[in-house]
């Protein structure tokens, strides 16, 4: 059946014909911009579980399918035979670069990726045990301070690609100087002769006292998961950096929101508590069944990290195939991981389960992601730094889209009010003990 034109609503006797919106892929919307000043009624959606807060050309997934595309393009091709950078030109520009494009890119990351001087010192002033995501989220909104001419509002199009490709270089930087800080050791400066990942490994792994090998699979493996991580339609991080970028507040200040929002356990944080609990489950024995009875008890607040994701109602494509670079990245490394045993143990016996089986709640990115991480030998509380750094060219691109976007509107929610209503000051002497 053709897709109607309009949707009817009836309210208080009064019939209102709403516009339907029809994405490329088929998805339907009912447009109720206009509601509110025809009828005086909002919509209401806790956690906007079902609320379309932009039209967007940069990601489509189809949750029930599995299906993730950038910019058309299925994540499988691209993993298969693209490359991190590559991925992040296709999202922020929308078509994948030609040599040219590629190589002009690449120059300008390569040449931007040194951070002031003087922004060094403010790593020394965190406590050694602080988390790298409160200091890399920090560094980026102080990134803004030392380069005033990139914070503009209303930028040229050059001058938001200085903005972007500054952005994409020097926050690999502030990343790896976060590791360096939390391990107690000296900074290691970007080197222009490096690609940009294997740059980014030799920042964080490489000591004045040994040369530091740059293992080919490594590299491989990283560019994955960063692909992996690249863009992800309007999650909650992505949603931040659009509702703070929508006030046209500048990059940094939006992109350093989005860290924050990431960083939490239900959102990009998940990465680190889902090895925590493979940890924890070792440390117990590795009986796993004991774990999903408590996931599974309504009167106990665990949850099974990793597993279950808002638009995913069938396996996350991204999972498959991390779960199968899982096994090839770790063989390639000579490493046995006995969490790794565990965590498929684990997927095996949920996948079996009611619970699990009648609510969809499938492994999710970050099940096997840390696994990987955790072979390349980068620690649990860098995880979510890897997911930001991989998610920077999503966040860009779709913050590009909306900054661009001639019909861009502040985002400003609205909200049914249950108060209390109208009520009288009453002075503090007057108001009893
Ligand atoms: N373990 C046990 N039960 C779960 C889990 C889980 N991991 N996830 C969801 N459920 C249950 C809920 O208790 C709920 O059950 P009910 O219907 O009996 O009340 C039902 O499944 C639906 O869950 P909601 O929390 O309502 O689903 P929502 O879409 O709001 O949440 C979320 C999605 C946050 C990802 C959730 O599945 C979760 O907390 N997962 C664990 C954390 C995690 O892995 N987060 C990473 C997500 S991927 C990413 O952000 C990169």
């Amino acid at each position: 059946m053709a897709t109607p034109k309009t949707a009817k609503l009836e309210l208080e006797g009064k019939v209102y014909e709403l516009p339907i919106i029809e994405g490329t892929e088929g998805e339907k919307a009912i447009d109720i911009t206009k509601l509110r000043a025809e009828t005086n009624y909002i919509t209401l959606d806790s956690g906007y579980m079902n609320t379309g807060a932009c039209t967007s050309a940069v990601t489509f997934l189809d949750g029930e399918k599995g299906v993730l595309r950038y910019r058309g393009i299925p994540i499988e091709e691209l993993c298969a035979s693209s490359t991190f950078l590559e991925v992040s030109f296709l999202l922020i520009y929308g078509h994948l670069p030609t040599t040219e494009e590629f190589s002009k890119f690449r120059e300008k990351i390569r040449y931007h990726s040194l951070i002031h001087e003087d922004l060094k010192n403010y790593f020394n002033n965190y406590p050694g045990q602080a988390h790298p995501m409160a200091i890399l989220s920090s560094m980026v909104c102080s990134l803004s301070a030392y380069y005033p001419e990139l914070i503009k509002a209303d930028q040229t199009p050059d001058e938001r690609d200085g903005t972007i490709t500054r952005m994409l270089s020097k926050v690999r930087v502030l990343a790896a100087f976060a590791y360096k800080r939390s391990v107690g050791q000296a900074f290691v400066y970007p080197r222009n002769d490096l690609m940009y990942m294997a740059n980014f490994l030799n920042m964080m792994f490489a000591v004045p006292a040994e040369p530091y090998e740059i293992d080919p699979v490594i590299v491989k493996a990283m560019d994955l998961l960063f692909i992996l991580h690249a863009d992800h339609e309007q999650n909650c991080s992505t949603s931040t950096v659009r509702m703070v970028g929508s006030s046209k507040a500048n990059l940094f200040a939006s992109i350093s929101a989005g860290i924050c929002a990431l960083w939490g356990p239900l959102h990009g944080g998940a990465n680190q508590e889902v090895v925590e609990m493979l940890e924890m489950i070792q440390k117990d024995g590795g009986g796993y069944k004991k774990y999903i009875d408590k996931a599974k008890d309504k009167n106990d607040n665990f949850r099974l990290m990793g597993f279950g994701h808002r638009v995913y109602k069938n396996f996350d494509p991204r999972a498959k195939i991390i779960k199968k670079a899982c096994d090839d990245v770790l063989n390639k490394l000579g490493i046995h991981d006995p969490i790794l045993e565990i965590a498929k143990g684990l997927e095996e016996e949920a996948l079996k389960d009611s619970y699990f089986v009648e609510r969809k709640l499938y492994p999710n990115v970050d099940f096997y992601s840390g696994i990987i991480y955790r072979a390349i030998g980068i620690p649990t509380n860098m995880f979510t730094v890897m997911f930001a750094l991989g998610r920077l060219p999503g966040w860009i691109g779709q913050w590009k889209e909306m900054i661009e976007d001639k019909n861009m509107k502040i985002c400003r929610p609205r909200q049914i009010y249950t108060g209390e209503v109208n009520r009288k000051y009453v002075p503090i002497e007057k108001r009893g003990s």
